[in-house]
């Protein structure tokens, strides 16, 4: 079976309202549909690669052949864990958690986005809360970074809301000018203070060498 191979398929963690775990294959062209109807205000561009910039139809299949290249390109040295997001069964955008040598590091960074019309209803926050769990519950992470543009309130609203700090800046051209990005930190200690909402996290245990992590649960977590 596919998850005796390739174990994440089996990875799904679980909170309140949402699901998260790779999607099957019609599940993916469900998620294609939902970038397609669109993913933010076209007079925005929240995104370093302006990927929606593409017409629907391409930026659809640019969903598909993102999640296939992450999944092709995964060592347990260097990985994006891209999962889809579900709302009531249905996909409504991604979470990624992604890492390079971890189990040195101990570092993780998130990138996410949903559909336009399922934002504005702490979707965000419960998605980043999700992969933040298991980042610093599981995986043995004592860092989680984040960046966004700073006029990217959403975004930096989610951060706002988990309890990261500021950590940074980066400057970047676009298009011929320059945008400011701000960058974020939260550490495990600061969110080991904090109330969260449940998460189950079920299927990881034959995903820890994917990880670059020993094949048990990470034994220096408190969570
Ligand atoms: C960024 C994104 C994933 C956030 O998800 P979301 O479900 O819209 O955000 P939430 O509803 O969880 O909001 C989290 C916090 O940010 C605040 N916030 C959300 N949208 C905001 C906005 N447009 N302006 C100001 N604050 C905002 C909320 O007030 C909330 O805090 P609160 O619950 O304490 O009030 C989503 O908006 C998105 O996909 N945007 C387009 C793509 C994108 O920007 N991706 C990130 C690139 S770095």
């Amino acid at each position: 079976m596919l998850i005796d191979h390739f174990p994440l398929v089996g990875l799904q963690l679980t909170t309140p309202r949402l699901q998260l775990r790779l999607p099957d294959q019609e599940e993916l062209a469900a998620l294609a549909d939902v970038a397609a109807e669109g993913v933010h205000d076209p007079a925005y561009m929240p995104f370093r690669i302006r990927w929606t910039e593409l017409p629907p139809a391409e930026r659809a299949r640019s969903v598909v052949l993102h999640h296939w290249s992450l999944l092709g390109q995964w060592t347990p040295r260097s990985w994006k864990l891209l999962l889809t997001v579900f709302l009531d069964g249905a996909p409504v955008g991604v979470q990624m958690l992604k890492a390079t040598d971890l189990a040195v590091t101990a570092e993780c960074a998130t990138a996410s986005w949903l559909g336009r019309r399922h934002q504005g209803r702490g979707i965000g926050a419960e998605m980043r809360a999700a992969v933040a769990h298991l980042a610093f519950a599981h995986l043995g992470a004592t860092d989680l970074v984040s960046s966004a543009f700073t006029d990217n309130h959403a975004s930096l609203g989610v951060s706002a809301k988990l309890g990261y700090a500021h950590d940074g800046i980066e400057r970047h051209e676009d298009q011929g000018r320059l945008r400011v990005i701000r960058r974020l930190r939260l550490t495990r200690q600061v969110w080991l203070q904090r109330e969260h909402a449940p998460v189950t996290v079920e299927g990881l245990t034959p995903c820890l060498p994917l990880f670059g992590l020993p094949d048990h649960d990470s034994p220096n977590t408190t969570a």
